[in-house]
């Protein structure tokens, strides 16, 4: 009887993916793990030195986080961003992902307005809170962004206009790899303050944008903006579940209490020796910008190679300008596919990975419609600790040579060869 009465919860894409690699992998073949998207770099190391320092500490922390932590997180922004964000403002819990579902939950009553493409746990989120999520149609030729335009369409969808909106915006973006240039956000910024959007900016691929010119959104909508962050990108520590929003000051009074007491009444606080680790990595000192300085341009060098490598067979990508993900349209081989009977992106990556052990996660696992043959390529299956060093060696006054690219990057490459191999063999 207990089966019965259940909300309906997908099992991600991504654990299903991982099973079959795994049977894959167990019949002694090769896979190239491009759907899973998990920094492969190592925690700064002064991070590091600090959780083992602390691992005995064992206290609940406040809810709202470490003091000492909050006025961390508030200068690195601050400084980082050029934005004027106060330690009262900043919420520490154990990951992002709770606090974007903390703010969902604070509403009774929500619309939940997604970019299509987007994250895959913003819609799973919105539903099982009962609130509807709207797409916010985007398109490749407009660089997967949400325009104005589009905002103002899935405003219209609204049923009841008393309902409030949340927008939840991502950039650099997961599935896309593509950032939002501040002319971009200046303009939707007007759309935000028209119908009343409430945003959640989710910038946890913000550092790791390639160029370091990430622009948050908090920067032209302070108003209405709640930056979400945390270690688990740009400090390769998806695994502490350290996470954090910057709330705008007009929420710092019965919004930021509903927020506590959710918080309160479910994780409690984030787990102290790691709120004090991040106490480390929060600082904008030349230890974090150097870290960062490698990690960018390694990300943007197999980004860009493996654009390139795809752009070379025709598929339709636009190269990354931030986090570690592209998001290939292979809609130029529709006919060839069709005739293996593929017509979906779900039967794409199968099919892909079925005939050469190259894993990606299919478009339809971010919402887009299932015929459209997009999929989601992580180019991190490398081994972030012998890269990080060996930048480190060449020095970051002198560019990666060719030589040390194809050593690091070596399988990397090998599978973006592959995969095209196979398109243009079809
Ligand atoms: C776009 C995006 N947002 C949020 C998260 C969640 O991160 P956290 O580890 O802070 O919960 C992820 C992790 O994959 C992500 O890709």
């Amino acid at each position: 009887m207990w089966n019965e009465g259940l909300k309906t919860v997908e099992k991600s894409q991504t654990l299903l993916l991982n099973e079959q690699s795994r049977n894959i992998e167990g019949t002694g073949r090769e896979v190239f793990k491009f759907g899973f998207g998990q920094s492969p770099f190592p925690p700064l190391d002064a991070a590091v030195e600090a959780l083992r320092l602390h691992a005995a500490a064992k206290d609940y922390t406040s809810v709202q986080g470490l003091p000492e932590l909050r006025d961390h997180v508030a200068a690195f922004h601050s400084e980082c961003d050029g934005v004027d964000i106060g330690a009262e403002q900043v919420l520490v819990a154990p990951g992002s992902k709770v606090l974007l579902y903390a703010v969902m939950a604070a509403f009774e009553k929500l619309d939940v307005l997604i970019p299509s493409p987007a994250w895959v746990s913003y819609a799973p989120q919105a539903r099982l809170l009962g609130h509807r999520p709207i797409t916010v149609a985007t398109n490749f030729e407009q660089r997967w962004r949400a325009r104005p335009e589009a905002v103002a369409a899935a405003v219209k969808e609204k049923a009841d206009s008393r309902v409030p909106s949340l927008l939840v915006l991502n950039h650099p973006g997961n599935p896309d790899g593509l950032s939002y240039t501040g002319d971009e956000l200046i303009a939707l910024t007007q759309e935000f303050r028209k119908h009343n959007i409430l945003v959640i900016s989710d910038e946890i691929y913000g550092l790791l944008n390639h160029g370091g010119a990430h622009v948050s959104l908090a920067k032209h909508y302070p108003e209405g903006t709640i930056v979400t962050g945390g270690l688990s990108k740009w400090c390769g520590a998806g695994g502490w579940r350290l996470g954090v929003a910057m709330l705008p000051t007009d929420l710092l009074g019965a919004f930021k209490d509903t927020l506590l007491g959710i918080a309160s009444e479910t994780y409690s606080c984030a787990p102290l020796p790691v709120q004090m680790a991040a106490c480390e990595a929060y600082r904008w000192n030349d230890a974090t910008r150097n870290y960062l300085a490698h990690q960018r341009r390694l990300l943007s060098r197999i980004g860009q190679s493996v654009a390139e490598q795809l752009s070379s067979a025709d598929v339709r990508v636009h190269p990354p300008t931030g986090g570690f993900y592209l998001f290939p349209d292979f809609s130029p081989y529709t006919e060839r596919l069709l005739r293996l009977g593929v017509d979906s992106s779900q039967s794409l990556c199968a099919r892909l990975l079925a005939d050469t052990g190259i894993a990606l996660l299919p478009g339809d696992a971010f919402g887009l419609p299932p015929g459209q043959l997009c999929a989601r390529l992580a180019y991190v299956e490398f081994d972030g600790r012998e890269a990080l060093k060996a930048s480190r060696e060449i020095g970051l006054d002198k560019p990666l040579n060719t030589d040390a690219t194809h050593a690091i990057f070596a399988k990397t490459l090998r599978g973006a060869r592959k995969l095209t191999q196979w398109l243009t063999s079809l």
